[in-house]
């Protein structure tokens, strides 16, 4: 995708062999940094900080930092322990223990000598499949949106989508945006709503930036401001990633999603969750197995931001005595879910259809 007419990925190796490069989304939508990933501690801190999130790109990232601990440790131990010290970084988004266990796989049949090479080249491999996986599932959610654009006969498609997944969640394109990028470019007039996502504000730092960047036609909405908006005719479609998809369609993504799901559902609008094959979780028979990931209480207390004058701020807007809850993920239950898009297709959110993407 583009960031200033430019083409960009989120993630790619440093031509130099240092190490790995990242766009750093701490910094966005304000400052456009790269940040060198040159180690495994690197890595583990870039997912755990957040300086790359979102469910796939998170697993290339921590792929990417298995082959970085290969080029010092190469053995059977440095595998298990980069492996090790990976998963513990996030514990909601699935793609990380499944790039880890694709990558262990992959490496521990082969001899040490081999593993260096090896290891960037299986980490590459796992970035360029996030991109078609993406890409597909972006084809498989246009035929959706050409038939709901249809409806609206030639007045734009207004779609509602909430947190980041966007391409700056994958490797590219995203999950949630990728149809929304083949629509536009399939010339289909089309409108996004783009919940601000509290608290750390993915909507607003994040997916605005990455559709103004591309051009898509959006507003930036506070997160219950969705509901009111359903009610009164002016979404046509909600569509969302997921960082976690249960072997029953429940679907688990960033905290708020459940609540829109909800409106959704009691509108008749349709709820419609992008996600990679990757995300989903056979072995959990129903979302409330889901492990959610409870973060820090400041991010509720406190907004960060960056005033006009680039100074970056982080401001209080809790009591000091006030403390805070802060999941940061919900899971939508199969029954709320219209459809999952996938790179293979779009399923019904229910047991029996997914089962055919059981690997
Ligand atoms: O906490 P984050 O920013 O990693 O959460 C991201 C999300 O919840 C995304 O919607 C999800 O990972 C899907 S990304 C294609």
């Amino acid at each position: 995708m583009l960031i200033a007419g430019e083409k960009r990925t989120t993630i790619w190796p440093d031509a130099e062999g240092q190490g790995v490069l990242i766009l750093d989304q701490t910094r966005l939508p304000h400052r456009i940094e790269t940040v060198l990933l040159r180690n495994l501690e690197d890595a583990a801190r870039a997912i755990r900080d957040m300086l790359v999130r979102g469910a796939p790109l998170i697993g290339v990232t921590a792929a990417y930092g298995v082959a970085l601990a290969m080029r010092t440790d190469a053995s059977d131990a440095g595998l298990a322990q980069s492996r090790e010290t990976l998963r513990k970084t996030r514990p909601t988004a699935v793609n990380l223990a499944w790039a880890l266990e694709q990558i262990g796989k992959f490496l521990g049949q082969m001899p040490e000598e081999l593993r260096r090479d090896a290891a960037f080249a299986f980490a590459k491999h796992l970035a360029e499949k996030d991109i078609a996986c993406n890409s597909a599932i972006g084809d498989n959610g246009l035929a959706l949106f050409r038939d709901l654009a249809q409806k609206r006969a030639g007045k734009p498609l207004r779609i509602l989508t909430h947190c980041n997944a966007g391409w700056l969640a994958t490797v590219d394109w995203g999950t949630a945006t990728a149809p929304i990028y083949k629509a536009q470019a399939a010339g289909i007039p089309l409108h996004v709503f783009v919940d601000e996502t509290r608290p750390r504000n993915q909507g607003a730092f994040l997916t605005a930036f990455e559709l103004g960047q591309q051009g898509v036609s959006h507003d930036l909405i506070v997160d219950n401001a969705g509901g009111h908006l359903m009610q009164h005719g002016e979404v046509d479609v909600v569509i969302v990633g997921a960082d976690r998809i249960a072997a029953n369609g429940d679907a688990c993504n960033k905290i708020g999603t459940y609540l829109k799901a909800l409106a959704a559902k009691d509108c008749s609008v349709p709820f419609y969750v992008a996600a990679p094959v990757s995300t989903f979780d056979f072995a959990l028979e129903s979302g409330s197995l889901i492990p959610i990931e409870e973060r820090a209480q400041d991010e509720v207390t406190h907004i960060s931001g960056e005033a006009d004058n680039g100074e970056v701020l982080k401001v209080r807007v809790a009591p000091k005595t006030t403390t805070a809850r802060n999941p940061g993920f919900d899971v939508t239950p199969a029954r709320l879910v219209s459809g999952i898009i996938t790179e293979q297709g779009v399923f019904a959110a229910e047991t029996q259809a997914l089962a055919a993407l059981r690997p």
